[in-house]
């Protein structure tokens, strides 16, 4: 069968792209990655692909007149490297409706937090500052609204009295790097269900060729 081919859009340090990598070469995760982009020139991602033999494009927002303009060049793109799942990695521009909706139920998106508690910037401070005692990262497929669509996947992390915003922030990342390849991996897998609000995720089917009883 042929491998699903990722895009990954990011922005920043890229650590998340780092564990999608890692989670391919060690054959945790079959797929792709069959492009990269950034919308900032100086992202350290970019320098983590280096020597992967992954695509990169830079498509940085001012050098396009309108938000329409920068989009459909992300669109061309992912069309021109056949890519079948839109990952966001820490991309710091929001989507517009338009854009998601040319792709529904083909992007996915992690975030610091144990969705619908705390969406959009600053989550971990978000937790910290509400007193939350627990806290975590959501896989989810993106939807029109600020970090709204359907979940896939969420794991909790304790907040600790000692806590600032920085080691709340990696203890929730320790556990990103492990939820974000899965989630992918169970997409590759087709074990995901969408019904409504609600993911389902389906059993694993047997491979060709095993045995059943
Ligand atoms: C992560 O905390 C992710 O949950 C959020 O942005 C951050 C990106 O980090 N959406 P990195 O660039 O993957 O290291």
């Amino acid at each position: 069968m042929r491998k699903t081919v990722l895009g990954v859009l990011v922005s920043g340090r890229g650590s998340n792209l780092q564990a999608i990598i890692d989670a391919i070469s060690a054959d945790r995760l079959d797929a792709k990655i069959g492009l990269v982009i950034s919308d900032n020139p100086d992202a350290h991602a970019l320098q983590r692909v280096a020597g992967w033999n992954i695509p990169t494009v830079v498509v940085e927002r001012k050098k396009y007149s309108s938000r329409q303009d920068f989009e459909e060049r992300l669109a061309a793109e992912f069309a021109l490297h056949h890519v079948d799942l839109i990952l966001l990695a820490g991309f710091m521009r929001i989507l517009s409706s338009h854009f998601i909706s040319r792709f529904p139920g083909k992007i996915m998106n992690i975030h610091p937090a144990l969705l619908p508690a705390f969406p959009g910037l600053n989550a971990q401070k978000q937790a910290l500052d509400y007193g939350a005692k627990v806290a975590g990262c959501t896989v989810h497929f993106v939807d029109e609204g600020m970090d709204s669509g359907p979940i896939i996947l969420q794991e909790a992390v304790p907040v600790l009295d000692n806590d600032t915003v920085e080691t709340l922030s990696e203890r929730i990342l320790h556990v990103e790097h492990i939820l974000y390849p899965r989630a992918v991996n169970l997409y590759c897998q087709q074990r995901l269900a969408v019904e409504g609000r609600r993911v389902r995720i389906l059993p694993k089917m047997p491979k060709e060729g095993a045995k059943t009883q």
